[in-house]
Order: structure tokens, then sequence, then C-alpha cells
């Protein structure tokens, strides 16, 4: 039996992992969440990995909300830094994978080109550079890693889709941003990707999002569209919007790495969506 300690198993990405293996006899997985192992607390993660001896630590657990962070600076440090660095003391010392997920928002977004796993990054907030850090201490830490950067993720839980869909119920109109550009992503996407490494020695730093590039601006037009509203988008900037975190304006990432070593491909945005708004109930 493999086991797979999933860490925010009840999170989006943590939810579609257990999607995609609950018909495998061969997988067990060991799903965590804060309650039962806090990730920042170095002894119990010590503990936990010690006594379930998995096969690999998928760590989906992070403090993802952006805004937030900048107000709540050591959280983000202790959940998306401090946390990775002890999965990845335990990983090594019972020699299990570690699998770490990151995000486009360690790059400062002033490329005009998909940013590749070999660009520097730059962070714009306390998020990007908090799992930065976390980046850092998982190469630093562990013996047998991916990391794995994705944005703009959609899934079963809080995401941008749904929050579109529910103002569309009382708004004829919405403003959303159209001066920042990327690539949304399906977790289903994601964790399928993530079993076409988990199971190899193909380690290191990859960029993982689905294919294509649009604004959310555009990104909102097409989840209207599939689910034939009539709502309009108005495209403001971001300077409009008036969020707390800064967030990079060019944020495409190049799936370099998967292109060099693999023969897995991401499906295309728009592809995606429509599969997830198909299974969606709205
Ligand atoms: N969402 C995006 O658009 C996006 C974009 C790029 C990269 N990513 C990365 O992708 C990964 C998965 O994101 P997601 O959208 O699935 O996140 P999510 O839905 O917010 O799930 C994160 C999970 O982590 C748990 N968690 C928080 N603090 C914890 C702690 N101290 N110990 C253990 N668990 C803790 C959360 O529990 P509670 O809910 O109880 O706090 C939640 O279940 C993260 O690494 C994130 O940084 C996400």
């Amino acid at each position: 039996m493999i086991k797979l300690i999933i860490t925010g198993g009840n999170g989006q990405l943590g939810r579609a992992i257990n999607a995609l293996y609950k018909d495998r006899e061969d997988i067990c997985c060991v799903n965590t969440d804060v309650d039962d192992l806090d990730i920042t607390n170095l002894e119990a993660v010590q503990e936990f990995v010690a006594k379930e001896k998995p096969y690999a630590i998928i760590n989906c657990a992070a403090h993802t909300a952006v805004d937030a962070c900048e107000d709540q600076v050591d959280l983000a440090y202790k959940i998306n830094a401090i946390g990775p660095r002890n999965l990845a003391i335990a990983a090594k010392a019972n020699g299990a994978k570690l699998m770490h997920i990151s995000t486009d928002y360690v790059f400062a977004g002033d490329a005009d080109t998909p940013y590749r796993e070999f660009d520097e990054p730059g962070p714009q907030g306390v998020y990007g550079a908090s799992k930065l850090a976390g980046e850092r201490f998982v190469e630093k830490f562990a013996d047998r890693y991916f990391i794995i950067r994705t944005a703009w993720l959609y899934g079963d839980g809080k995401n941008f889709v749904k929050t579109m869909l529910r103002l569309a119920e009382t708004m004829p109109e919405v403003g959303v941003v159209m001066d920042q550009v990327g690539s949304p992503t399906s977790t289903t996407e994601l964790a399928k990707a993530m079993d076409a490494l988990l199971f190899t020695d193909n380690y290191g730093t990859f960029h993982g999002t689905c294919e294509g590039v649009c604004s959310w601006a555009d990104f909102a037009e097409e989840i209207f569209r599939l689910a034939g509203k009539d709502t309009k988008v108005k495209r403001i900037t971001s300077g409009e919007f008036a969020a707390k975190a800064k967030r990079p304006a060019y944020s495409v990432l190049d799936n370099y790495m998967f292109r060099l070593t693999t023969d897995f491909t991401f499906a295309d945005w728009k592809d995606a969506i429509r599969e997830y708004m198909e299974n969606l109930e709205y």
C-alpha cells in the first residue's frame, strides 16, 4: 500500500488529489488539516510522520488569503515557510518524498514572456515572499522533493469562479480587474500533473498551470458565458479595485520543466473551466 500524507487535505487541491485517487486500492491518503496536524508545529509534524511512515507527503496546506497575509505577517511565514520546513525535515528523517505546492506570486510580474523555473523570483507581497521562503526551506532540508508552482486555482472550495457566480445572482454588472493576466488552473488538472511526477525520481521545481493566458476580466466573462448569465463585466484597473496586497501584473508561468522532462501536458484553461462548470451545481 502506498501511503500519502496530504496536509491541507480539506482545501481545494487536497480534495482534488483525494478525488483522483479515490478508486485506487493501492493508494491510501492520510488527510490532515490544521486540527489534526498543525504544520507549524515541528514536534507534532515529526511525531506524525514517524508514526505514519508515508511514501510521500503532499503539502497542500497554506495561508492562501493574499490580502490577509499583509496584516498577518508572522502567521503567513509560520504556515507558508516554517510549515514546509518542518515537513521537509520530517520527510528526510523518514525517507519520504515531499511534494510542495507554491505559487506564481513568487515572481514580480513585470516580465513580458512567461516565467520559467530558471527565472529569478521577486515577490511583491508577504504571501509571495513567505511562499518563496518555504520553497527555499524545502530545497535546503528535503532530500527528494518536487516544488510545483501553480496559479489562479479553482476546484472544490472557495474560489474566483464561485465568487463570480454568487455576484451574478444579484448584480447586473461586476467590476473585474483587466490589467493582471495569468492562467486559471483547475485543481483536477493540477492533481493529474502531480500524479505524473509523484512516483518518479524526476525531482526539482516545476511550473504547473493550465495552458493559455487571460485577464481576470476575461476569465469572468468566460464564466458568465458558460453559465448562461447575461451579467456584464466592467473592466477595471488594479488601482480601481484597490486590494491590500500588490499582485503581479504579468503572472504567466511557462510549464517548461514539465515539457522538458515529462510527457504530461496541461489542458487549455478554456477547456478546463468548461469541464469544471459542467460538473458544478449552481
Ligand atoms: N488558490 C490559489 O489560487 C493558488 C494559487 C497559486 C498557488 N496556490 C497554492 O496551492 C496550494 C493549495 O491551495 P488551495 O487553494 O487548495 O488552498 P486552500 O483551499 O486555502 O487550502 C489550504 C488548506 O490549508 C489548511 N491550513 C492552513 N493552515 C494550516 C496549518 N497551520 N496546518 C495545517 N493545515 C493548514 C487550511 O485549513 P483552514 O481552511 O482550516 O485554514 C486549508 O484546508 C497552496 O500551497 C497555495 O499556496 C494556490
